[in-house]
C-alpha cells in the first residue's frame, strides 16, 4: 500500500522576508510565496527591526492565503505547520510563530518550530511539482551553509545529524558581500550588487589577502573586508577613481576561493559522498560556477529562488521531524539565537 504523502505549510518571518509554502513529503513544492522587504531596508543599507516585524504583521495573512490558494489547498488538506523558531530577529519571529500557532490550534494540526539554519539545508532537496524529480542527496554529505548570518561547514550523516565542523570567527559571508558593497557605494543586498559589479571587472586584478586560521574549518572575512577598505582609502586619497568592478571581481573571487577550498577539504577529510552548497550566498553566480565545474563530487545547489530566504525549505526540513514523531507543544517561545548543533 502506498504510504500516506504529508503536507506541510510552512512559514518564515525571521529577516526580512515574509513568507508562506506548501511542501508534500519534505521535496515537492506546491507553492512558495515570498514578500520581500527589500525596498523597505535598502535606504537604510541594512535590515531595520522594528520596521521589519511591523512589516511582517501587515503581510502575513495575505501571504499565507496566497500559498494556500496557489497549492490548490484549504487548511483540512494539510498534516502540520512548520514555523520558523529561530535564530532570527525576536520582533520578526514571534509574528511567524503566533500566526503558527493560531492556525495549528484552530485547524487541530500539530506544529513544529524550525531551526532557519537547518531549513537552509533542506532546500537542497526541493523541486517544483511540475517540474522533474531531482536526485536526492546522498549521506555522508558536507554542507556548506554561508548566508548574511551563518557560514557554516556542516557534517550530515543522516537526516537530522548535523556536526558543526566551523563556522566564521567574525563576518558571516553574505555579511562580508553586504558590508564591501556599502563601502563601494553600491545597493543593498550587497550580494547581487557585488555579482553585477564583479562581471565588468577583473577578478586578478588586486589580490586580497586570505585568512590563514589555526582551526582548519573555521572562516574569516573580516580581514579581506578591511583589505578592501584600505584599496578603497588609499585610491581615493590619491585622487583617482574607485575601480568598483575591479574591487568587486577580485573580492568575490577571494571569497569563492576560500569557501570552495575549505569545503573540497572537508568533503575529503570526512569522506563525504556528496556536497550541499546553500544559504543566500549560494545565489552568487560565481560560487555557483567553481562548485559545478571545479570538482568531481556531485554537488547540490537549490535553485536561485530556494537559495535565498524562503518558507519551502521549512516545511522540508519539518517532514523530516514529523516522520519520526517530532512535534512542539503550542506553548514554545521564539529561540533568536539558536545554534545547528543544539538541533537535534
Ligand atoms: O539566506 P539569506 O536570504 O538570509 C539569511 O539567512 O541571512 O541570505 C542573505 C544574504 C545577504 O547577505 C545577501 O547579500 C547574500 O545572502 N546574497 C548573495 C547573493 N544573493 C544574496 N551573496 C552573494 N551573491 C549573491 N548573488
Ligand atoms: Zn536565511
Amino acid at each position: 500500500m502506498k504510504k500516506k504523502s504529508l503536507r506541510i505549510l510552512g512559514i518564515e518571518s525571521s529577516c526580512d522576508e515574509t513568507a508562506a509554502a506548501v511542501v508534500e513529503d519534505g521535496r515537492v513544492i506546491h507553492s512558495s510565496v515570498i514578500a520581500s522587504q527589500v525596498d523597505l531596508h535598502a535606504k537604510f543599507g541594512g535590515v531595520y527591526p522594528e520596521l521589519a516585524s511591523r512589516e511582517h504583521i501587515k503581510v502575513i495573512d495575505t501571504v499565507i492565503q496566497d500559498a494556500l490558494q496557489q497549492a490548490y489547498m484549504q487548511l483540512r488538506d494539510l498534516d502540520a505547520i512548520a514555523v520558523t523558531r529561530g535564530p532570527g530577529l525576536a520582533g520578526s519571529l514571534v509574528v511567524g510563530v503566533n500566526t503558527a500557532k493560531a492556525m495549528a490550534m484552530t485547524a487541530n494540526l500539530p506544529i513544529i518550530g524550525i531551526n532557519h539554519l537547518e531549513g537552509h539545508l533542506y532546500s537542497a532537496w526541493l523541486y517544483e511539482a511540475d517540474s522533474k524529480p531531482l536526485m536526492e542527496p546522498k549521506f555522508p554529505l558536507i554542507a556548506l551553509l554561508v548566508s548574511g548570518g551563518h557560514s557554516e561547514l556542516v557534517l550530515m550523516r543522516g537526516h537530522l545529524n548535523y556536526q558543526h565542523l566551523g563556522g566564521t570567527i567574525d563576518d558571516a559571508a553574505g555579511e562580508a558581500f553586504d558590508k564591501v558593497a556599502r563601502l563601494l557605494n553600491l545597493t543593498y543586498p550587497g550580494g547581487p550588487s557585488i555579482q553585477k559589479a564583479a562581471a565588468e571587472g577583473n577578478p586578478s586584478a588586486y589580490n586580497f589577502p586570505k585568512a590563514r586560521l589555526s582551526e582548519p574549518w573555521n572562516f574569516s572575512f573580516s580581514g579581506l573586508k578591511t583589505a578592501v577598505l584600505r584599496t578603497v582609502e588609499e585610491i581615493k586619497a590619491s585622487n583617482k577613481d574607485v575601480p568598483v568592478a575591479d574591487i568587486a571581481a577580485s573580492f568575490q573571487a577571494g571569497v569563492v576561493a576560500t569557501l570552495f577550498d575549505k569545503t573540497m577539504d572537508a568533503a575529503r577529510e570526512f569522506k563525504a559522498a556528496e556536497i550541499i552548497v546553500a544559504g543566500g550566498v549560494s545565489a552568487n553566480k560565481a560560487l555557483r560556477e567553481a562548485f559545478c565545474s571545479q570538482t568531481k563530487y556531485k554537488v547540490h545547489i537549490p535553485a536561485i529562488s530556494l537559495c535565498t530566504d524562503n518558507a519551502a525549505m521549512i516545511a522540508g526540513a519539518a517532514y523530516y521531524h514529523l516522520i519520526e514523531g517530532q512535534a512542539d507543544e503550542l506553548n514554545f517561545d521564539v529561540q533568536p539565537t539558536w545554534p545547528l548543533a543544539e538541533v537535534a
